[in-house]
């Protein structure tokens, strides 16, 4: 296993800007998420205005993903492709996760939305998932352990008898796309590396309402749909830990998430 990057003030400063980018995608792209409209639609939209600022848009081509943001709807837990044939309708619910390249570093961060009127139990787990979220970010110090991070979601997800994605994690990122650690989202009390000041990672807590399991798409390799096709939620930040706990990379303040 690879070691787990300090990052220099420089890569911090570079990796802040990369990460207010991504975050500020989600934001502008919140003004485009309706009824009738397609991911493809959504996508070139989200590639336009990070080329326009002077990103690359990190997905395209990673390991041969074909566009330029992953959009996963409904029973997707992660790593949809955007596509002409899907097109956003009352009642579903959506993740956009952007990662941008900006002067060779990354900044990652993805966000629900929902559309129209959806249901009591699809509406609670977007909240909770988000909420999971920051329960894991809220251990992010020095000195306190990765696996505190997986055992807080999975502590507070089991209590709403949801389940935690586990075959998907939260990575070290910055430098690269995908670095040391991985981050689980579901672990064991003090378990994992020991957080250091510097490092730069992610947390994007996947949670469903059925089973865990993760099935991926055999003809495209890449979408991953829940095994019972149950709904399924993700949000995800790029954090930074600081001498006394942390900050939130890619935080650009609200918008809204309810279309
Ligand atoms: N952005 C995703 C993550 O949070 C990774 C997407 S890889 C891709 O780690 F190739 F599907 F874009
Ligand atoms: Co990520
Ligand atoms: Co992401």
């Amino acid at each position: 296993m690879s070691k787990i990057l300090i990052k220099t003030p420089e890569q911090i400063e570079g990796i802040r800007k990369s990460a207010q980018l991504a975050g500020n995608t989600l934001k502008y792209i919140s003004n485009f998420v309706e009824q009738g409209v397609s991911t493809q639609y959504l996508d070139e939209l989200i590639e336009k205005y990070i080329r326009d600022n002077g990103a690359i848009p990190a997905p395209l081509n990673y390991h041969g993903f074909p566009k330029s943001c992953c959009i996963s709807l409904n029973d997707v837990i992660c790593h949809g492709i955007p596509n002409e044939k899907t097109i956003l309708k009352n009642g579903d619910i959506l993740n956009i996760d952007v990662t941008t390249i900006l002067d060779g570093y990354y900044g990652d961060t993805s966000t629900m939305f929902t559309i129209g009127d959806v249901s009591e139990q699809a509406l609670r787990l977007v909240e909770d998932t988000e909420h999971a979220l920051y329960l894991g970010i809220e251990q992010v110090r020095p000195g306190n352990y990765f696996g505190n991070i997986g055992f807080m979601i999975g502590r507070y997800a089991k209590g709403k008898k949801y389940s935690v994605v586990y075959e998907f994690c939260g990575h070290g990122v910055g430098v690269e796309f995908h670095e040391a650690p991985q981050v689980e989202h579901i672990a064991a009390r003090n378990s994992g590396p020991k957080m250091k000041e510097g490092m730069i990672f992610t947390i994007e807590p996947m949670i469903n309402l059925g089973k865990a399991r993760a099935v991926v798409d055999e003809k495209d390799g890449w979408t991953a749909r829940t095994i019972d096709q149950k709904l399924s939620a993700q949000f995800e930040h790029t954090i930074l830990i600081t001498k006394d706990g942390y900050e939130i990379l890619s935080d650009v303040g609200n918008y809204e998430i309810f279309r």
